[in-house]
This record gives C-alpha cells, sequence and structure tokens, in this order.
C-alpha cells in the first residue's frame, strides 16, 4: 500500500509545469514550481513544519503548548495543520490587508486569529509583529515562530525545495526566480541550488512600497521606500534575517497593478489559478527578460493558491476599485486600431467652396482649420458651412473659411482614455485632434470612438 501516514507527510515534492504562452516570446524554458500542491496549498507548508520540528527538537515547546506566529495566512495555515496533527494551540496574528478568506481558513484549523493594522511601524505595540511577541512573553508554554528571523526558515527550502529542484531539472536549472517577503525561500532555495552550481542565478521579486530591492543595492536602509501597497506576501518594512542578501543576484519590483493583471493572465492563459504573488513574480519575469537567453532554464516558484484571492484579484468590482482593470483603450490603442488616416484639413483663407468640395470627396463631417502660421485656427463643420451660407448671403467663392469657421477642435494627448474624451467634446465638435505614436496630427470623432472603441 502507498500510504502517508498522516498529512504532513503529503507535503513537499510538488510538480514543475511547463508555462507555454505568457513567457513565449522569452528566450529559454520557464517552468513553474507549482506549490499549491502542498496540503495548505502553499510552499510555507514546507518551513512551517521545519519550525515546528525544529523548536519540538531544541525543547522551546513542550507537547500541548501554544503556537504562535504573525502571518499573511500561509505560515499561518502550516503551522495549523501541523498543530492539529501534533496536537498544539495556535494564536495567529495578521495584517488587515489580507484576504478575509485566509484568515477563515486558519480559524478552520481552530486557530485564534487576531487581526492588527497595516499600516503601523514593525515596532509599533499594534503591529502584527508586536501583539505576536507580547502574546507569547504573557502565554505560558508558548512559542512565537517569528518566520522573519527564525533561520529554520531558510533551512526548511534549502532541505527541501533546493534539492527537489534540482534533482527535477537533472541540474539544468540556470535561474531561480521567487518573490521576497521574510526571504526563507530564496535564500534557502537559492542556497542550496548556488551549493551545486554557482552560476545559477537567483532573482528575487520585490514590490514598490517594500525596502528589500533598495538595501539590496545601496545595504542602507531606506525608510523613503518604504509606504503602503496592496500584493500580499511579497516585501517588507523591515529587514528579516531570512533574507540573505548575499546569494540574491539582482531584484526587480512590481506594482500591485502589474502583479494582479498578470495573476488573472496565468490562470486564464496557463490554466493555472494562483495567489497575488504568483502574478507579482510572472510580471518580474518579463520585466527581467533580458537576462535570459534560449538554453536557459528558469525555474519560477508560485507560492499559494488562487483560491485564497477570489473576493479581490479574481472579482471585478474589487479590480475595478483598486483602479486595475483596463476596460477602456486609450486613444493611441485606438489610433492602431482604426490605422494610421490622412488628416484633411483646410486653410483659413480658403474659400467656403474649397471647403465644401473637400468635405464632398472625403465623405468627412469636420475639417479642421489651419491658419498662416501652421498652428490650428478653427474647425468647420458642416453646420457651420449651413450657417455661414444663410448669414454671409452671397456665393461659396467669395465667403472665407475663417469668417465663418468655429472654435479650434480641442487637442487631447492619445493616453487619454475613450471613455473620457466625451469630457473634449461639446455640441459643437464632435472630433478631437491627437498625435498619433509617431507623432503625426491625427482627427478622432465620435464615429471612431463607436466603431472602434466600444
Ligand atoms: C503568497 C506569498 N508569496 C510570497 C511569499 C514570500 O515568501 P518568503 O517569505 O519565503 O520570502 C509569501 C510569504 O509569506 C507568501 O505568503
Amino acid at each position: 500500500m502507498k500510504i502517508y501516514n498522516d498529512v504532513l507527510a503529503t507535503i513537499g515534492n510538488t510538480p514543475l509545469v511547463r508555462l507555454n504562452k505568457i513567457t513565449k516570446d522569452l528566450p529559454g524554458t520557464f517552468l513553474a514550481k507549482v506549490e499549491t500542491f502542498n496540503p495548505g496549498h502553499s510552499i510555507k507548508d514546507r518551513m512551517a513544519l521545519k519550525m515546528v520540528e525544529d523548536a519540538e527538537a531544541s525543547g522551546k515547546i513542550k507537547p500541548g503548548g501554544t503556537f504562535i506566529e504573525c502571518t499573511s495566512g500561509n505560515t499561518g495555515m502550516g503551522i495549523a495543520l501541523a498543530a492539529v496533527v501534533k496536537g498544539y494551540k495556535c494564536i495567529f496574528t495578521t495584517s488587515d490587508k489580507q484576504s478575509k478568506e485566509k484568515i477563515d481558513i486558519l480559524k478552520a484549523f481552530g486557530a485564534e486569529v487576531i487581526v492588527c493594522p497595516t499600516n503601523v511601524e514593525a515596532d509599533d505595540p499594534r503591529s502584527y509583529y508586536s501583539v505576536a511577541r507580547k502574546l507569547s512573553e504573557e502565554i505560558p508554554n508558548s512559542y512565537w515562530f517569528n518566520q522573519y528571523d527564525n533561520l529554520s526558515n531558510t533551512a526548511g527550502h534549502y532541505e527541501s525545495t533546493g534539492p527537489e529542484i534540482w534533482k527535477q531539472t537533472e541540474g539544468k536549472i540556470t535561474h531561480l526566480i521567487a518573490t521576497v517577503g521574510t526571504g526563507g525561500t530564496l535564500s534557502g532555495t537559492g542556497k542550496y541550488l548556488k551549493e551545486q552550481n554557482p552560476d545559477i542565478q537567483v532573482l528575487g521579486v520585490d514590490v514598490f512600497g517594500s525596502v528589500l530591492k533598495s538595501y539590496h543595492e545601496t545595504g542602507e536602509f531606506d525608510t523613503s521606500q518604504i509606504y503602503p501597497y496592496i500584493t500580499e506576501g511579497v516585501g517588507e518594512d523591515i529587514i528579516p534575517a531570512n533574507v540573505n542578501f548575499d546569494i540574491i543576484d539582482y531584484f526587480t519590483q512590481v506594482n500591485d497593478k502589474d502583479g494582479a493583471i498578470m495573476a488573472r493572465r496565468l490562470a486564464r492563459e496557463e490554466g493555472l489559478l494562483m495567489g497575488y504573488s504568483a502574478g507579482t513574480v510572472l510580471q518580474g519575469v518579463i520585466q527581467m527578460k533580458d537576462r535570459f537567453k534560449e538554453d536557459d532554464v528558469v525555474v519560477i516558484i508560485l507560492h499559494d493558491h488562487g483560491s485564497r484571492y477570489v473576493g479581490k484579484i479574481y472579482n471585478d468590482d474589487w479590480m475595478r476599485k483598486n483602479g486595475f482593470l483596463d476596460e477602456y483603450m486609450t486613444t493611441k490603442q485606438l489610433l492602431e486600431r482604426r490605422g494610421k488616416q490622412k488628416l484633411i484639413s483646410v486653410h483659413e483663407n480658403a474659400s467656403l467652396d474649397e471647403a465644401i468640395g473637400l468635405i464632398k470627396e472625403h465623405k468627412v463631417s469636420v475639417l479642421p482649420v489651419s491658419s498662416e502660421d501652421g498652428d490650428w485656427a478653427g474647425s468647420l463643420t458642416d453646420r457651420q458651412i449651413l450657417e455661414g451660407i444663410a448669414q454671409k448671403g452671397g456665393s461659396s467663392q467669395e465667403v472665407k473659411v475663417k469668417h465663418i469657421m468655429g472654435d479650434p477642435l480641442p487637442i487631447i494627448s492619445n493616453s487619454v482614455t475613450c471613455n473620457n474624451i466625451k469630457d473634449y467634446l461639446s455640441e459643437w465638435s464632435n472630433a478631437v485632434l491627437c498625435k498619433d505614436a509617431s507623432g503625426e496630427w491625427q482627427i478622432v470623432t465620435n464615429q471612431d470612438i463607436i466603431h472602434y472603441a466600444l
């Protein structure tokens, strides 16, 4: 019989899955280490079990005691699994930006969860680090794991994630890429792999608002880098002991929006319903594309499962609220879709007759009017032509364009989204002018918006 003695024995041995679409334009082979196959649905099961085993072995926790940890959810899940199997109690502190699903899941294992404010300094007594420390001082036979500075975290990956990847790639791995929070994943896995082959590149993905990338580059703790962000599990406002900056060759930083959009692409294009940081790491891979060559074997760690983010990145309302959905194309995109059109304009000194000829020949409803000095002096619509003839009388050969033209058409930047062009239109102008990507003037009319953007 092939059986596991308990759920903890099923941790590890997760598959490496080839990415076929998102990275198709990049040189090299891109393999996702899909850590959601762990029983707690994240990579953190590995280090959680290692921290528990090390705490037991060193006598820091006695049977029946209480595990305490500050966690964004995944480490808590791993610790909770170990607590259930081994008979410990659990109290977790977490920050209020974590998804409700993660908190409810921890409670499902019988854990107590204390939600702390996100936007306070790490040493503020209200922070989730401080609350966890205080609880561990007050509760007898309790142990605060402190995944940030507890080196069993790195050791867990050194002992399991690293050797697995080395074996699965038959030693062919050239790059290891992971998001960095506590640093355990990248530091432990990277250390093992570099010991096998020092040429392996270990690349970290950080988020904007975190201090890790700048610390790696300057060795200085630059508080100006720190500001609130939405991505979960990645980046820090402290320097955890588990980030081994010597192992990491390079960091890139990803913003909240790009990570969220890429996570959705992973689901739709690769069939991988992963967590927020999986989108972040993939976006980081795209940003680092110049670092790869045709024969490279790039292993990308996907930390956790998308089911924990159904109320967030997989919810359109949440994405919209955060301004992450590009539902409207920009004028630049509209022009690319429509294609370049020769701009039909008329000079201010031209006769009305010439203007009417242009409108008939090119079947346009509005003509921008150019001035002597090359600027836009005004515009001429079919309605202005009719009104002009009525007011001035006489023949259309004698009336000049400048006598009857209206105001110049509004000029917009090509980054304006099509839903916002309406703000520039008025009763008299059903068109705007803007420059296309090559700097040539183009006209965009109501009809263009209806045809190409809706
Ligand atoms: C979803 C997610 N992604 C990435 C990370 C970063 O991993 P590490 O803490 O090993 O650097 C974490 C850590 O909690 C996480 O929960």
